[in-house]
């Protein structure tokens, strides 16, 4: 497939548009990662995200619209939670994941009887929605199983060739995927945390937030090359299917070194010693401390700059989890090594 590259310009939106409406499927940029798009209620087109990802099709996509009151085009029920939640966070990086209707297709939303929606902070992505005239489905624009793409050039590393389009974007300002929230019982649930954090939703909805148990599970590191779902027992079922498979992770090995700040300098340097001792290249990961919002802004595109430049081994500092941007920076970091976690 000849893959179009497109500037952002309003001519080249309306043709990217005609080719969603028209079925197609479309890479562009949104405030937190770059989406691979498709129309969310067409069926074939939904199907074709998949196959180009190579997604299993249980993990279910979240739904891009392009002003507020579209969420109605997917869910019947508007609680004040829920209200409330878009007045104060859209547009941005928060995905609520509500009771979908019954137009809404299944292969959109993995079976479930839910679905996720979610308003993009982002012009570009706004006017995509916009001009196609249907909301649009899209899952992160990377191949599954490797790093999300936080620039335009990752799209175009994994995706040319089997996607219709590329929006050549600015960079992501946000760098991790939205902070997905679950608001169909009676207790909002994080199923991933983001930049958005319990703590400014609960201040919003001045009411508890949980977070979903799965994400404080860490199973064993397993070894490389293990299949998607090694590491987990066959009872593991988090709400969220996406947080169940291998993830992120980049073609080097990684270990995240957890602990006080000079202990991990010290391990880091005396494992990239050994390492280069027996001829590897080794990459490190280490961001200033309490440095988070940046840490999220760099740590996908650290991962992808290392596997070009034939890196064998990542040697990352573990992020402090009292912070909760630091926490959503962790979950995919931990993902990125499998798990492969030394504490000093
Ligand atoms: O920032 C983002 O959310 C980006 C941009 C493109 O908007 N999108 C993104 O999509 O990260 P994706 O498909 O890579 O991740 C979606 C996550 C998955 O973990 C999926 O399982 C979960 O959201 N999800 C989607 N719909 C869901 C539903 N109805 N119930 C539970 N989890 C859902
Ligand atoms: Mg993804």
């Amino acid at each position: 497939m000849n893959t179009k590259i497109f500037e952002p310009t309003e001519e080249n939106l309306i043709d990217a548009a005609k080719i969603i409406a028209a079925g197609g499927l479309v890479a562009f940029p949104t405030e937190t990662v770059y989406g691979l798009g498709a129309d969310a209620m067409n069926h074939e087109a939904v199907g074709k995200v998949y196959a180009a990802k190579g997604r299993p099709s249980d993990n279910p996509m979240i739904v891009h619209v392009a002003r507020a009151s579209d969420i109605s085009l997917l869910t019947s029920e508007l609680s004040k939670t829920i209200v409330t939640l878009i007045d104060t966070f859209w547009p941005g990086p928060l995905t609520l994941i509500v009771k979908r209707k019954p137009n809404v297709p299944d292969v959109t939303t993995g079976g479930l009887d839910t679905v996720g929606v979610r308003l993009p902070d982002s012009d570009i992505a706004r006017k995509l929605i916009e001009y196609s005239g249907c909301p649009i489905a899209a899952p992160s624009a990377n191949l599954s199983g490797s790093p999300s793409p936080t620039r335009a050039q990752h799209c175009i590393d994994d995706l040319d060739g089997r996607v219709d389009c590329i929006i050549k974007g600015p960079d992501c300002r946000v760098g991790i995927e939205s902070t997905v929230l679950d608001v169909t019982g009676d207790v909002p649930t994080i199923l991933r945390p983001g930049i958005i954090t319990a703590e400014q939703i609960s201040a919003a909805l001045d009411m508890e937030v949980e977070y979903d148990k799965s994400l404080f599970v860490r199973p064993e590191a397993r070894p490389s090359g293990a299949g998607l779902d090694a590491g987990f027992s066959a009872d593991f079922k988090p709400k969220s299917p996406g947080m169940k498979y291998k993830h992120y992770a980049p073609k080097a090995d990684m270990i995240i070194v957890e602990g006080a700040r000079d202990r991990v300098e010290a391990e880091i340097q005396r494992l990239k010693g050994l390492n280069e001792g027996i001829g590897n290249k080794v990459g490190v990961i280490l961001f200033e401390e309490k440095a988070f919002v940046e840490a999220a802004h760099e740590f996908f595109a650290d991962l992808r700059e290392m596997d070009k430049t034939g890196v064998d081994l990542i040697l990352a500092g573990a992020l402090s989890d009292t912070s909760q941007v630091g926490f959503a920076v962790m979950n995919r970091m931990l993902k990125s090594a499998g798990y492969n976690i030394v504490k000093v």
